[in-house]
């Protein structure tokens, strides 16, 4: 399969140092063009191919806002900008932009092999849900207290509940407290204990880890104090959660709001996205702006889940805007439920036990049942359950 990269070069020489690097690869088909973000949107109109490198010397406002705009209007092919400023700061910002990541220059074979891979990634994202093995759901709040780890660990517990394998990896590395959510059982381990041992983590010795709750929810919890969380690298995540995928039926990450190479990963590894938001103006702008965002990672929009939390009728806010904002992504409404969920978060007891019929555990059951349908048997009648034949 021919995988069409454009690169945009800022200068002559440039592109043609690239020419020559790019003469022995095959199943890339190159275009080249000299030129700035300012081309960009032109650029991807038109050429509509698998990926776009831009060169980028100079970490420049105004570029930065072109390509915000080009990639909002022309989402789905991944724009990977080429810089001698690789910093988190400009890694952030750029990806608000919609990039997918920022490779240094010099450019080198290697540069272009990078943007082949992210097409490769982006397919197989696409493709993995149907594929075998666990599911994995990323759980990010579009604004602080969003409901993100309250709803991610309730419906661990309501999935446990349908006797499926749940491993909750509480992805909150400074402070994070997920566990506390749903049990009052003391971790022994966390992710970073998994980090430092990811060369040589096994079934066995993640099963030894995990802190299992009284639902049977297994829980990877965050440390207690941020020390070590270096070692919880973008590779070091993926051993986990690869492993994790092969030993549970749903793996479920409960994410903080950043967006750095870490949660990059983690979102990459997933099969679906939820962003969880209770309704705003300001929460309609930032998740449209993260739908850019996660459009510039080339996640296709089945990748990506609205969650509406604590929604009440009547709210002052319209529905239809956020429908308008998020282009009619898929989405999830869970009700507001003060009393109970403040009840059951304190005591560190899932809903589904607590307060089986409220409306919020209603709704996760509802959610739980689409993620892993339960077949109901047909009830056999008593003439036939008594000669044990079935109905
Ligand atoms: N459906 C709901 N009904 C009522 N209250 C809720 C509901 N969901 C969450 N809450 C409340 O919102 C608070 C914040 O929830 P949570 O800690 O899960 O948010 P978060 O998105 O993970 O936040 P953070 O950005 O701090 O990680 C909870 O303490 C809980 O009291
Ligand atoms: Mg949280």
């Amino acid at each position: 399969m021919t995988t069409r990269v454009t690169f945009i070069c800022s200068t002559k020489a440039i592109r043609d140092d690239l020419l020559t690097q790019a003469l022995d690869m095959s199943g890339v088909e190159l275009s080249t063009h000299i030129g700035s973000a300012r081309a960009l949107l032109t650029i991807l109109l038109k050429e509509r191919p698998d990926v776009v490198l831009l060169d980028f010397p100079h970490a420049d406002e105004q570029a930065l806002e072109q390509i915000e705009a080009a990639t909002l209007q022309a989402s789905g092919t991944p724009v990977v900008l080429v810089s001698p400023d690789t910093s988190l700061k400009l890694l952030k910002r750029a990806m608000r932009a919609g990039v997918r990541d920022i490779l240094p220059t010099p450019i080198t074979a290697g540069t272009l092999q990078r943007a082949v891979d992210y097409v490769k990634e982006s397919k197989s994202i696409s493709t993995r849900f149907s594929g075998g093995g666990g599911t994995v759901l990323a759980f990010m709040p579009v604004k602080g207290g969003s409901g993100a780890t309250f709803l991610a660990t309730n419906l661990a517990e309501t999935l446990a509940v349908q006797n499926k394998r749940v491993l909750v990896v509480d992805l909150n590395l400074y402070f994070g407290d997920a566990a506390l959510y749903v049990t009052d059982r003391i971790a022994t381990a966390h992710v970073v204990d998994m980090a430092l041992q990811s060369h040589r983590l096994d079934a066995t010795l993640l099963a030894a880890s995990v802190l299992r709750t009284q639902g049977n929810v297994h829980i990877l919890p965050a440390p207690d104090l941020p020390n070590q969380i270096d070692a919880v690298t973008p590779d070091a995540l993926e051993a986990i959660v690869s492993l994790a995928r092969m030993e549970y039926d749903f793996v479920l990450l409960d994410m903080s709001r950043t967006l750095d190479r870490l949660a990059v990963k983690a979102l990459d590894l997933s099969d679906r996205i939820y962003m969880t938001l209770q309704l705003s103006l300001p929460t309609i702008q930032a998740v449209k702006r993260l739908t850019a965002v996660f459009s510039g990672l080339g996640y296709p929009s089945s990748k990506l889940s609205v969650v509406v939390n604590r929604f009440y009728k009547g709210g002052a806010f319209r529905q239809e805007e956020l429908d308008r904002a998020t282009n009619m992504l898929a989405k999830r409404i869970v009700p507001n439920s003060y009393v109970a969920v403040t009840e059951s978060i304190n005591q560190g007891i899932p809903m589904i036990q607590l307060a089986p019929r409220d409306p919020v555990t209603r709704a996760l059951q509802e959610w739980a049942q689409e993620l892993a349908p339960v077949s109901v048997k047909p009830a056999k009648n008593w003439f036939s359950a008594l000669r044990g034949n079935p109905a």
